[in-house]
């Protein structure tokens, strides 16, 4: 079990933006934007809630269409390498990505899927699975699924929730736990990382830490797995407008340390070429709205809700981005052409990847 998080001044605003994030997904679920049949045991009263503002819905739809996009490859290409993959998802939230993978056509392809985050984040997340008997029994047979931590973690054989603060030096968090449990993620099989609106609330140095950790534990296996990455976040700050979102966020005790090193696109791979990843790339959610949604999707949402300001919407998606990354493990050899194929594909066919 990871040692208890530390108490720190405004983690309560950090934790609130779990909120936010699960009722701008429910808004776009009820609009029709997109489909998750998991996300009502998440949230409270979920007919009371109000719809976001068709900008936020459409954001919310880009960036979950692009993520979606990168794990189903990442599952498809696991799967063509002959082995299950593992996903941790830091900062999870109350993301339902797990069940949509166990009720998909994929769900053979997983063998661990982790989420971690604030211990009141997780324990409130294993109240609502436990509670939901829908949620319940995609985790297997009952007997096989515990809680722990006094309530803030659960175990089943697949799906993992613990509780830690990312903050901590991942010797101490990580280290210890993987050492007590190690089926819990193994460093031979090919791992996907998301890191979906985390990383900004910590200092660069704490997600480097993060990173690194992961980086080194893959490359200490004799066969060492192919390590992915995924990160969605703000960035681009330093303009009028990102100043604006830095200051509403402010006036609700956020901050967003992580976003200083990365004014511009071009900037954010260098978070996965510092660590020696072998590929990355990032995108803006405005270039990937433009060219990796397909015609026929984007003519679909243009008729559910009337948008006037496209100049608005686009200035809001340029502030927004999804980067990611591979190191190609030492097993990965015969296949190092697929997996360095891995990455956002324009509806045109092209591959966007950039050798590092
Ligand atoms: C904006 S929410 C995103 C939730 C989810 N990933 C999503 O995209 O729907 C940010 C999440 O990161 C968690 N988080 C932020 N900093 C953290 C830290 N230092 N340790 C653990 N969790 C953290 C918050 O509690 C919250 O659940």
């Amino acid at each position: 079990m990871f040692p208890p998080p530390r108490r720190q001044d405004g983690d309560a605003a950090i934790r609130l933006t779990d909120s936010d994030a699960a009722l701008a997904r429910l808004s776009a679920v009820k609009k029709h934007y997109l489909t998750d049949p998991f996300i009502l045991p998440f949230i409270a009263r979920p007919h009371l809630q109000p719809h976001r503002p068709p900008l936020i819905n459409i954001g919310t739809y880009v960036r979950s269409e692009a993520l979606d996009d990168l794990v189903d490859q990442w599952l498809t290409l696991a799967d063509q390498e002959g082995k299950p993959c593992q996903i941790v998802s830091f900062g999870a939230g109350s993301d339902t990505r797990f069940w949509r993978i166990a009720t998909g056509p994929k769900s053979k392809c997983l063998s661990k899927y982790v989420e971690l985050d604030f211990s009141e984040i997780t324990t409130k997340k294993a109240m609502a699975i436990r509670k939901s008997k829908e949620l319940s029994a995609l985790l297997g047979r009952p007997e096989d699924v515990t809680l722990g931590g006094g309530g803030s973690a659960l175990h089943s054989p697949v799906y993992h929730l613990l509780p830690t603060d990312l903050r901590l030096p991942p010797s101490q968090s990580f280290g210890p736990l993987l050492a007590a449990a190690p089926t819990l993620l193994s460093p031979s099989l090919p791992t996907l990382l998301l890191f979906e609106c985390v990383l900004v609330y910590m200092t660069p140095a704490c997600s480097s830490a993060l990173i690194q950790w992961f980086t080194d534990y893959f490359a200490g296996a004799t066969e060492s797995g192919v390590l992915g990455a995924v990160v969605y976040e703000m960035f681009n700050l330093r303009d009028a407008f990102g100043k604006v979102m830095v200051n509403n966020l402010k006036a609700r005790n956020v901050t967003l340390p992580g976003a200083e090193p990365y004014p511009t696109v071009a900037s954010l791979p260098s978070r996965f070429s510092s660590e020696d990843f072998d590929y990355a790339s990032a995108l803006t959610l405005r270039e990937i709205r433009r060219a990796y949604i397909a015609p026929s999707e984007l003519e679909r949402i243009a008729q559910l809700e009337m948008l006037d300001e496209i100049e608005e919407l686009e200035l809001v998606l340029e502030h927004y981005a999804i980067t990611w990354g591979v190191k190609l493990g030492s097993g990965a050899d015969g296949l190092k052409a697929s997996w360095s194929g891995w990455g956002m594909k324009q509806k045109n066919g092209e591959l966007r990847n950039l050798a590092i």
